[in-house]
């Protein structure tokens, strides 16, 4: 299998650079179907995909999606109805077929195979089987089914996710696709507090994700400029806490109810959401809702600006855990996933002791609620609980000493995810011109932020220790999705594939014709993209 991989991988790149001398990502050798007539018609070459699989041998020939296509669900269960109904609504706008669902067995057509006995396809894996008479996809899990029609939707024209219907032919290349990540967590952070953005925002940015098969979604629900989440039991939180933003605006905050609507519709593209309440500096907006909360007791006014470290919860206070207690309570109770994450970062005005004594203590209420800890790697600087993970942030700057503390905790057991700032911060700007983000971390094109190697990132961290990485979006200077997107894309994808793809697939000349590809995609998709003069997007 190594070896196969290996071979694989060394004619993808050969392949990848024939593609980059086209300058384009659809090549026009693939073969077509005889009924579409005796010119051959353009098909991705199978596999030319973002991320990367992990293993692709290509050949024979293609299939086509026509008016005679059928979905088929090779299973009962309602999690695959629901896969095969995610497809469908990709493409009955812009094929304009009906393309039916149907759980009649059959060899023809697309078919979604749920199987119990392709377990070394493993928790999100599949395979994708091409050839004249249907495209098979098979996995083990939902979530393997659900990644592998990702894949299908970017073997297709990029027409393809167009909301109106377009000529076509709807071909997919032959071959067998087999893949599954090299990471487990594959995360993106949306910082909700900075800039609220509501439901449907979110909802837009959770399918944006899932296009690259990235399945956390980070939600930074607390910062000094705002509270975002509906709180029971301390309801001045979101609703005195919540009411402003960077800049002034009215803010927002969601309801118990619009978070589960957030958490069920990332679930529902295999996403799961990790809250962040951060704690316990960047927090004015808690305590400018509750003077309780505050060692003086007075609280301080609401906070518009952007600067960072001001602000401390009261460590020596009995009610700042009882505050912390029924909010990890509730929010645990929203949240099916596993991890809850609790900031740690930034902690500026707290003293190192009282930063420690509060992580002793906090730590222990997270997992009281059935809950991971996740903290900024500054949490290293304490005691990381048994099982705990450490987001790293830091660059390449970050003083050797601030590496190794990160490395020893590693070592002792504790996981690491990688987002260092100066790579996959996606708030930060590309170039000198960009005119949203920031640049304290410096400008991030998009070859820097993809070509690293979170595996050997941090010197001293065993490679067995990393978990995966995650691409945070700060929103200081960000408040509409079309900014997001501008920011987001083209960097994310790379961020995905870093997570997903074997480390041996990783190389920039390949990738970088890969993404251009995606251009035309997020054209149809209607997502603003920043088109960096490093890729080598198709004419238009
Ligand atoms: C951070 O960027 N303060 C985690």
């Amino acid at each position: 299998m190594r070896q196969h991989q290996k071979q694989y991988h060394r004619a993808a790149r050969l392949f990848g650079s024939l593609l980059l001398v086209a300058a384009a990502g659809v090549s026009a050798v693939g073969a077509a179907p005889a009924h579409h007539g005796s010119a051959p018609q353009a098909t991705t070459p199978l596999g030319q995909v973002v991320p990367a699989p992990a293993s692709v041998e290509a050949g024979g020939p293609a299939y086509a999606i026509t008016s005679n296509t059928r979905i088929r669900v090779e299973d009962h269960s309602r999690d695959a109805r629901q896969v095969a109904a995610y497809l469908a609504g990709v493409l009955r706008p812009s094929t304009g077929y009906r393309l039916p669902i149907t759980d009649k067995h059959g060899h023809d057509g697309i078919r979604l195979e749920l199987s119990r006995g392709a377990k070394d396809l493993g928790a999100e894996g599949y395979r994708l089987r091409s050839d004249r008479g249907s495209v098979t996809i098979t996995a083990h899990s939902p979530a393997g089914l659900f990644h592998g029609v990702q894949t299908l939707r970017q073997q297709l024209p990029a027409a393809v996710e167009a909301s109106s219907r377009q000529p076509g032919p709807w071909l997919v290349a032959g071959g067998t696709i087999e893949d599954s990540p090299k990471y487990g967590y594959r995360g993106a952070m949306l910082d909700v507090s900075r800039h609220f953005f509501g439901v449907d925002k979110v909802k837009r940015y959770i399918d944006q994700l899932a296009l690259y098969k990235i399945n956390k979604l980070h939600l930074h629900l607390s910062d000094d400029q705002g509270w975002r989440i509906a709180i029971d039991s301390w309801p001045r939180l979101a609703e005195y806490g919540g009411s402003t933003q960077v800049g002034g605006g009215q803010g927002g905050y969601y309801t118990k109810a619009q978070y589960l609507e957030i958490v069920q519709y990332a679930a529902s593209r295999y996403l799961e959401v990790v809250p962040e309440i951060d704690m316990p500096g960047h927090t004015n907006a808690a305590l400018a809702s509750y003077p309780d909360l505050n060692c003086d007791g007075v609280a301080p006014p609401l906070y518009t600006g952007t600067s960072v470290g001001f602000s401390s919860l009261c460590v020596g206070k009995d009610v700042t855990y009882d505050f912390v207690d029924d909010v990890v309570r509730e929010l645990a109770a929203l949240t099916p996933g596993k991890y809850l994450h609790i900031g740690g970062d930034e902690a500026h005005s707290t003293s190192h002791e009282d930063y420690v004594t509060f992580m002793d203590k906090v730590q222990p209420i997270v997992a009281k609620y059935g809950k991971t800890v996740i903290g900024w790697h500054q949490l290293t600087g304490a005691t990381p609980s048994k099982g705990a993970i450490a987001q790293y942030w830091g660059l390449d700057g970050t003083s050797a000493a601030e590496k190794a503390q990160v490395a020893a905790a590693a070592q002792n057991g504790t996981g690491l995810v990688l987002s260092p700032a100066d790579r996959v911060y996606l708030d930060m700007k590309y170039n000198k011109d960009t005119p949203l983000g920031l640049a304290w971390a410096g400008y991030v094109e998009v070859q820097r932020s993809y070509d690293w190697n979170p595996g050997s990132y941090i010197p001293g961290a065993p490679g067995s220790s990393v978990q995966g990485v995650e691409a945070p979006l700060w929103s200081e200077t960000l408040s509409t999705s079309s900014q997001v997107e501008y920011m987001a894309f083209p960097r994310l994808p790379g961020v995905a594939e870093l997570g997903w793809s074997p480390p041996a697939t990783h190389d920039w000349d390949t990738y970088k014709v890969r993404l251009a590809a995606q251009g035309p995609r997020w054209d149809a998709l209607g997502v603003n993209y920043y088109k960096s003069a490093q890729v080598p997007w198709p004419a238009d």
